[in-house]
């Protein structure tokens, strides 16, 4: 415990309106110089956290893998990766985060292994029928010579689902299924190994301390192979899916055996661990992820993908709301995360945008309002904060920060940029190692050049400038997770009259957000201002903007 810090209190509870911080741990803090972010970074900067204070954290992958997909490729789900740290410096940082009250949530890649976890390995070795090959999804080719790919399935990142292997005789051979790249082979969840592995390695993190767990593809363990093969299968387009569990390999109804299961191990810890499901799938079937008796929260990225559009911003709401009511799960907010172009630059391009054309520009075009996407952002953060359920914030968007779209083609690590055919740049402009000074060889993210280059304007937004500055975007996030506090209890909203360009509701207890998404400005409510996202003058709510207040008694 910190002399005078927050405590963890044993709540059972607490996730369902937790702040929670995601940390890329490659991109967070290098402690030793070698261009890439670490734990010791991370334990370096727990003051940082502390004072944004946040409830958790989420720590992206940090186990051994060769990064043919940002740490997404496990080799070792139970180790830290050398590069990284080690267990100590885990069991260091999670005591650290702790004394902080600070809870930590980890993350789960059960969907794939990468090619080089001993289970791989061994399947490639022991050659075809052997009990390892089935661990994982191989099956022989079509043609004559078994040339082609089993079926036509396509990956996540572009190009087939299925990679064909070398056999041990030297002799190309059998082809196996790997939905993202093939670096990330599928495992076999209808084998009973799979399953124990994970609870061994659930136990292995809950032992050491860890709160939670983010449940990475948690849509696709199971997959339907009998053939013959269902043809036009889509992958990666969620209108598509259906909701019924009737695709082969999204969303199918025996995936939530499995979440059962891991319940049963969750359970046996004091509280309870928790988990989130990154289920990208519509939000009905969603709500199924999130229910207590399996993973208690499911992601939810309807207003990472909406507009900046009041009449949609409050659907989604209302939806979720009802739906998470429905299930006794709590609502997820998020806006940003590793995966997707930075919400600041998404609301500063016209409405519309094809982001991954728009990276193909360098940014360009259409030009970025760096200014209005920021301004926006900040509105957007209050609003989100105000809503019951928890909110999920990225690294650097307490920053303000916005997508580096001119990466060099040369740098790019994202597979998506070379399975593509360079047809997608990919997710690297949101994982750029972040600034905590103004200058500096990599404005104070460690010793060296970053693993990827920032460019010169991240001086400008540096936590070190931002942390004295009243008007900073750091600022407003610590207000605003501060302030928040008093909003917490009971789960419920009320929405206030407004027109079609406002968003306004009401917390118990009185307390008002109000977002105006036009650009007129609009009448506040009575009531004492508690925060807003830009200075108001008078009783007025510019566009763009949220204002929090509360109702005066009496
Ligand atoms: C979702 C993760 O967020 C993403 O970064 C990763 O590429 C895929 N799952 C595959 O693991």
């Amino acid at each position: 415990m910190t002399a005078g810090g927050p405590s963890i209190q044993d709540d059972p509870q607490w996730w369902r309106q937790a702040v929670v911080y995601q940390i890329y741990p490659r991109s967070f803090a290098d402690a030793n110089g070698d261009g890439v972010g670490d734990l010791p970074g991370i334990l370096a900067r727990v003051g940082h956290l502390r004072e944004l204070g946040v409830d958790a954290v989420w720590l992206s992958p940090f186990y051994p893998s060769a990064l043919a997909d940002g740490g997404y490729d496990v080799d070792d789900y139970r180790d830290v990766d050398p590069r990284l740290g080690t267990l100590a410096d885990a069991d260091a940082l999670f005591s650290a985060l702790h004394a902080n009250g600070i809870r930590v949530i980890v993350d789960l890649v059960p969907n794939h292994t990468s090619n080089r976890h001993a289970w791989f390995r061994a399947a490639i070795a022991a050659g075809r029928d052997s009990p390892e090959r089935a661990r994982y999804i191989f099956r022989d080719g079509r043609g004559a010579a078994g040339e082609l790919p089993p079926n036509d399935w396509p990956s996540h990142f572009g190009a087939s689902a299925w990679s064909r292997i070398v056999e041990p005789d030297g002799v190309l051979g059998q082809w196996y299924l790997h939905l993202f790249a093939p670096e990330q082979p599928d495992l076999n969840w209808d084998h009973p190994d799979v399953h124990a592995d994970f609870e061994n390695t659930i136990r292995f993190w809950a032992d050491r301390g860890v709160d939670g767990f983010r449940v990475d593809v948690a849509h696709a363990l199971k997959k339907d192979l009998s053939e013959p093969y269902r043809d036009e299968v889509t992958i990666g387009v969620m209108d598509e899916y259906p909701l019924d569990g009737s695709h082969p390999l999204i969303d199918r109804d025996d995936v939530h055996e499995i979440y059962r299961s891991w319940r049963k191990v969750f359970d046996e810890y004091s509280p309870p661990r928790v988990a989130v499901a990154e289920a990208t799938v519509p939000a009905p079937r969603r709500a199924l992820y999130a229910t207590e008796e399996e993973l208690g929260q499911a992601f939810n990225f309807d207003l990472l993908e909406a507009p900046w559009d009041a009449r949609r911003f409050r659907s989604i709401i209302q939806e979720n709301l009802s739906i998470s009511a429905d299930t006794g799960s709590s609502s997820t907010w998020t806006l940003s995360n590793h995966d997707v172009v930075r919400h600041a630059t998404r609301y500063g391009l016209p409405r519309g945008t094809d982001l991954d054309a728009w990276l193909l520009t360098d940014g360009a075009t259409p030009p970025l309002d760096r200014e209005r996407g920021l301004r926006r952002a900040r509105a957007a953060v209050l609003l989100l904060l105000a809503l019951p359920g928890s909110t999920y914030l990225y690294q650097g968007e307490e920053l303000g920060l916005h997508e580096v779209a001119d990466l060099p083609r040369e740098v790019l690590q994202d597979p998506i940029w070379k399975r593509d055919g360079g047809s997608r740049k990919g997710r690297d402009g949101c994982r750029v190692p972040l600034p905590w000074a103004p200058d500096g060889p990599s404005f104070g993210f460690g010793a060296k050049a970053p693993h990827l280059p920032q460019p010169s304007w991240f001086g400008s937004v540096a936590v070190e400038g931002q942390r004295g500055d009243a008007s900073s975007t750091l600022q407003l996030y610590r207000a605003a997770i501060r302030e928040r506090r008093a909003l917490l209890a009971p789960e419920r909203l009320d929405w206030l009259p407004g027109d079609d360009s406002v968003l306004a509701f009401e917390r118990p207890g009185g307390w008002m957000s109000v977002t105006n998404f036009g650009q007129e400005p609009i009448a506040l409510p009575p009531g004492r201002l508690v925060l807003s996202s830009v200075d108001l003058e008078g009783e007025l709510l510019p566009g763009d903007a949220t204002a929090w207040l509360v109702r005066e008694q009496g």
